[in-house]
């Protein structure tokens, strides 16, 4: 079977700075592929390289067998690429539910200029309440995003990624600034939806790395430093040395 995403070589520097490096990674639907390093490896920026946020240096990236190189983060969505942001990225005076008809919106081909009268699109409405259920979220659809915890604030933003019906999921630190109750709610949800995506998974919480991993890439200055199973990451000297000293919690 082919990964459902591919990249080899993917590389992109800032004027001198090689935030990623010659990275190659894959994965299938079904499989979890966590990205884990230190603060400034590169993950977030391997995470735009695939969602086409940014544009590589050097490298190719694959969607199924296609190459999707140098594609726009629009292009990715269109081709079922879907992520979440490090930092929140949802419309804080918003409802729920209004949030999720737009990221809906966002693949269906609906034009932009009916954005606001959503309304009148029932079958978005619908789309949007089935994902708010998958998430635990419809009890909270009318309520404005600003008015939500923390945690319940990030599993919008896991909504907003499923609501533009993506095959692969790209989720940038879903923990980030959670309790251990609201992490188990992300654990437990992502593990509820595994099997319908192919997730990459980039999060600095190792209990729940290691809880959901299938495979992992460890990145430290840009480059992969080791990569394999659970079992491997853990026993490996090189991640362990290159996590001494380094603040790896948030
Ligand atoms: N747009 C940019 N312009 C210049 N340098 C950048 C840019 N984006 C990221 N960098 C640099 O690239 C390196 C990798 O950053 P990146 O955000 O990808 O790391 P990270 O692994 O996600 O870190 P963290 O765990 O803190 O989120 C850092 O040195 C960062 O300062
Ligand atoms: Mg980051």
């Amino acid at each position: 079977m082919s990964p459902l995403i591919q990249a080899t070589g993917l590389s992109k520097h800032f004027s001198g700075l090689r935030a990623v490096s010659e990275v190659s990674l894959s994965c299938e639907r079904g499989m979890i592929h966590a990205v884990i390093g230190p603060n400034g490896a590169g993950k977030s920026t391997l995470l735009n390289l695939l969602s086409g946020e940014t544009k590589p240096t050097d490298g190719m990236v694959f969607i199924a067998d296609q190459d999707v190189t140098g594609f726009s983060s629009h292009q990715m969505s269109l081709k079922g690429v879907g992520r979440s942001y490090q930092r929140t990225n949802i419309f804080d005076n918003m409802t729920v539910l209004e949030n999720c008809n737009i990221a809906v919106q966002s693949r269906s081909r609906i034009s932009m200029r009916f954005l606001g009268t959503t309304s009148n699109y029932p079958d978005i409405e619908s789309q949007s309440k089935s994902i708010l259920k998958r998430v635990g979220l419809l009890s909270v659809a009318y309520q404005l995003v600003s008015e939500l915890s923390h945690g319940a604030q990030r599993q919008v933003e896991i909504a907003l990624a499923l609501a533009t019906n993506p095959d692969v999921l790209l989720l940038d630190e879903p923990l980030a600034g959670m309790g251990a109750e609201e992490s188990q709610t992300i654990i437990d949800l992502l593990r509820d939806i595994r099997l319908d995506y192919a997730m990459i998974l980039v999060e600095h919480d190792m209990e729940a790395v290691f809880a959901l991993a299938d495979f992992l890439t460890v990145m430290l200055n840009g480059e992969v430093i080791e990569s394999g199973l659970p079992q491997k990451i853990r026993a490996s000297k090189k991640v362990q040395s290159a996590y001494l000293g380094e603040d790896a919690g948030e």
